[in-house]
């Protein structure tokens, strides 16, 4: 296997990372919707699921940031335009909101007014969440693309 074709494989699987990552966030939004219907309030299981994606993601930065998979792709790509996102910066930021997070949600007495406040938190975390996966896949694809 050449150089090239390993690096592709290695984005290939990047790329089910990014998938398993989203199953789980899938999950924990169904598991979410469920109890809304009930009505109760779980902040402590909830805690839980946050802390299980945070070192899902903790172990997805870690390793994207060790193989440098997007500082080879920007030296070996110079075409592919990286928005002047900072992925490195960005990891880092989503690993706090997401620590804060699961703090908050395992205090014994619930930081939150409701449900719902609770909700709004991971929503806006899943938006910069998205905006992140979704452009490096955007990056990966191009790559594999080419
Ligand atoms: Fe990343
Ligand atoms: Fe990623």
């Amino acid at each position: 296997m050449n150089q090239l074709t390993a690096f592709r494989k290695e984005l290939e699987s990047l790329l089910n990372e990014h998938n398993a990552i989203l199953d789980k966030i899938e999950e924990i939004i169904n598991w979410w919707a469920q109890l809304e219907e009930k009505g109760l309030p779980k902040y402590g299981e909830m805690g839980m699921h946050i802390h299980e994606l945070r070192d899902m993601l903790a172990t997805h930065y870690e390793e994207e940031e060790e193989k440098g998979y997007f500082v080879q792709i920007k030296e070996n790509y110079p075409e592919i335009d990286f928005k002047d996102q900072d992925f490195v910066k960005e990891h880092s930021h989503l690993l706090m909101q997401l620590n804060i997070f699961a703090e908050k949600l395992s205090l014994p007495e619930p930081a939150f007014k409701n449900w719902n406040e609770a909700m709004e938190e991971f929503e806006a975390f899943l938006k910069q969440f998205n905006n992140h996966e979704r452009a490096e896949t955007r990056i990966i694809n191009k790559v594999l693309q080419a």
